[in-house]
């Protein structure tokens, strides 16, 4: 391995989250705005040969952890193709997949076969007029059934990310606990971020996740855990009993100081934080020829450039792209 990736403020970069595509089949209404098409165009995609090549060029600079996210992953058509590619990377060790699950039925197979192996899937209520509701139309039956055929496919963990909002979905607390419960499923809580334009007006709907853990605890006992990921949850086991839930959050206990990840965009813009506009762009750099050596320390210069963190409850709103640019 070459010298590992240290930032400014001495974080670890070891995480690099891949977004295969900005579009989505779903328009949740947090995330992506009913109506839009703004995408980035066929051309400026990174090719299978390009993401493997830069992912390969994060691997040896020491990342061992690669999440592949959209928009949504699955609409990518050589998706299985990419993730076979790039489980066999060497120094690749974790490869995982956040997706909302509507095409999970068909692909969950192929995929545990290329080499994914956790997997985090979205889903914010169990209601099905609900489920229509946030997402502006999608099918809960089909993310149902996405979650059967992967645990079938033998993914584990299987992580259930549920964006809670206060007047939309908060009631479900005690319900979605049951189903994970059910199913052994990981349950993951998380606070809306005011990242794009949607994302902002969904802070209409935040809630603390203090709220929530102790509304838990009033029906369980919460011990602390530690969970098979590289993210930003913080974890606690429900007591007797395999369930482990999750908190991200990012507003009311931010964990930027142990930030460990860069984001890359279907473009080949690495986004050095989630929540700050500071990028660096790879494509013309992967087109105009550059050698491994080259791409490295493009990469190792963009690092050196990571911001200390986000800045979402000085200046809210600040934030111009949309999360289904850079997949969360
Ligand atoms: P693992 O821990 O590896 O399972 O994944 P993860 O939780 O990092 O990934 P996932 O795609 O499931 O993201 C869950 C939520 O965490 C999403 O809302 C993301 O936007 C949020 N999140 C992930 N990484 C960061 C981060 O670096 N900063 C902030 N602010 N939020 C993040
Ligand atoms: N705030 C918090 N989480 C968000 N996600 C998408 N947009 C937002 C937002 N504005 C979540 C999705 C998915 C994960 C990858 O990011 O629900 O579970
Ligand atoms: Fe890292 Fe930025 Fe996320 Fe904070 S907001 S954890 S610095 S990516």
């Amino acid at each position: 391995m070459d010298t590992p990736l240290l930032d400014p403020f001495g974080r670890r970069v070891e995480y690099l989250r891949l977004s295969l595509t900005d579009r989505c089949d779903l328009r949740c209404f947090y995330c992506m705005p009913k109506g839009f098409s703004d995408y980035e165009t066929p051309e400026h995609w990174l090719t299978a040969g390009e993401i493997e090549r830069v992912t390969g060029a994060f691997a040896r600079l020491g990342v061992r952890r690669v999440r592949l996210t959209g928009g949504e992953p699955l609409l990518r058509r050589d998706l299985p193709r990419i993730a076979g590619r790039l489980a066999a990377l060497p120094g690749i060790e974790d490869l995982s997949l956040s997706t909302n699950g509507m095409r999970l039925a068909r692909l969950a197979a192929p995929l545990r076969r290329a080499g994914v192996t956790r997997l985090n899937v979205s889903l914010d209520t169990l209601r099905a007029d609900r489920f229509h509701d946030i997402t502006g139309g999608g099918q809960l039956r089909r993310v149902l059934e996405g979650l059967d055929a992967a645990r079938r496919a033998g993914f584990e963990p299987i992580k259930i990310n549920m964006v809670a909002m206060r007047g939309i979905n908060l009631d479900e607390v005690e319900a979605m606990v049951a189903f994970c419960l059910d199913n052994g499923f990981t349950l993951r809580f998380i606070e809306t971020m005011p990242v794009g334009a949607t994302g902002s007006a969904a802070g209409a709907h935040y809630v603390d996740l203090g709220e929530v853990r102790e509304r838990l605890e009033r029906h369980y006992r919460l011990l602390p855990a530690v969970m098979n990921g590289g993210g930003p949850a913080r974890y606690v086991q429900v007591e007797g009993t395999d369930l482990r839930i999750g908190f991200i959050t990012p507003l009311s206990q931010h964990f930027c100081d142990t930030c460990n990840r860069v984001r890359l965009g279907v473009d080949g813009t690495l986004y050095l934080c989630l929540g700050q506009d500071h990028r660096v762009e790879l494509r013309p750099l992967l087109r105009a020829g550059a050698d491994d050596a080259e791409l490295r320390s493009a990469v190792a210069a963009a690092i050196a450039r990571k911001p200390e963190r986000h800045t979402f409850n000085e200046t809210p709103g600040q934030v111009v792209r949309f999360m289904s640019q850079t997949g969360g």
